[in-house]
């Protein structure tokens, strides 16, 4: 994988997205930004996010299977940032549950159910039987929780990576956890295009935020649809009891109730 760190731009998935669809893209690549001007969220919102304090990077990775294949895979990117978070803080992955971390469907990290991270995935493909070309972005809080802007997170509480440190434990380089979650992502993603999402389905529900949980999903058209969330199934739809019935919602966002 190739990695490339820059000073500043107006957003990683950007500027990879503008190489991918003037066909540039030959290998993977790891595009990390200190700074970006115009960082963008899902649902056309904004991700902003403090410099010093945060991780900005996309990977821009291309895959054998059809788009319409890759369903889990926002899931499945949740899986790896948390193995590369385990890896760079040394500490194992039942000590990070342990102590709050959680993935929320379809894709944020959670801390104490404050957001930790988001998730941006874009990309395609151009012509059959070509790659589809999936760029990842990823921001992930590393420290100062406090001084993010709540109104600015959609009201939501902000949480940040040092607070999973114990005391006199600092926080390793933000270029050290970048290599690492970039590492963890390669191996889950080519392991992933060749196997499916399936294989990662229980162990998605292991940091199920939500499990057997009351949720509002706002879904694409902004209906609103009530119920208990029941984990997910093996292509990474949620499933939701809904009265008698169970659905499955392929996209939205959810919201506790
Ligand atoms: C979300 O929670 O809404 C997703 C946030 C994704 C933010 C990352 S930061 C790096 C990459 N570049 C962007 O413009 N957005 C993603």
């Amino acid at each position: 994988c190739i990695l490339e760190r820059v000073a500043e731009t107006e957003s990683t998935n950007d500027d990879l997205m503008a190489r991918w669809r003037a066909g540039e893209l030959i290998d993977p690549i790891a595009r990390l930004a200190q700074k970006q001007t115009a960082g963008k969220g899902r649902a056309g919102r904004a991700w902003l996010a403090r410099p010093q304090d945060s991780l900005c990077f996309s990977l821009a990775y291309p895959f054998q299977r059809k788009p319409a294949d890759l369903s889990g895979l926002s899931l499945l990117v949740g899986l790896a940032v948390i193995s590369g978070l385990s890896l760079a803080l040394n500490h194992s992955k039942q000590e990070l549950h342990q102590k709050g971390l959680r993935l929320k469907w379809p894709n944020d990290l959670l801390l104490n159910q404050g957001k930790l991270g988001g998730i941006l995935i874009e990309g395609g493909q151009t012509k059959l039987g070509d790659p589809s070309w999936m760029i990842i972005g990823i921001g992930i809080n590393l420290q100062n929780a406090n001084a993010f802007d709540q109104a600015l997170h959609h009201e939501q509480k902000v949480a940040a990576l040092d607070q999973l440190l114990t005391t006199g434990e600092v926080l390793p380089d933000p270029d050290w956890i970048w290599l690492k979650i970039v590492e963890e992502l390669e191996a889950t993603l080519s392991n992933f295009d060749q196997t499916g999402f399936a294989q990662y389905q229980k162990l998605w529900m292991d940091w199920d935020a939500f499990q057997n949980t009351a949720v509002r999903i706002t879904g694409a058209g902004q209906e609103v649809i009530e119920g208990v969330a029941k984990g997910v199934d093996t292509s990474g739809a949620l499933l939701l009891a809904s009265g008698e019935k169970m659905i499955s919602i392929h996209a939205g966002d959810v919201s506790l109730r």
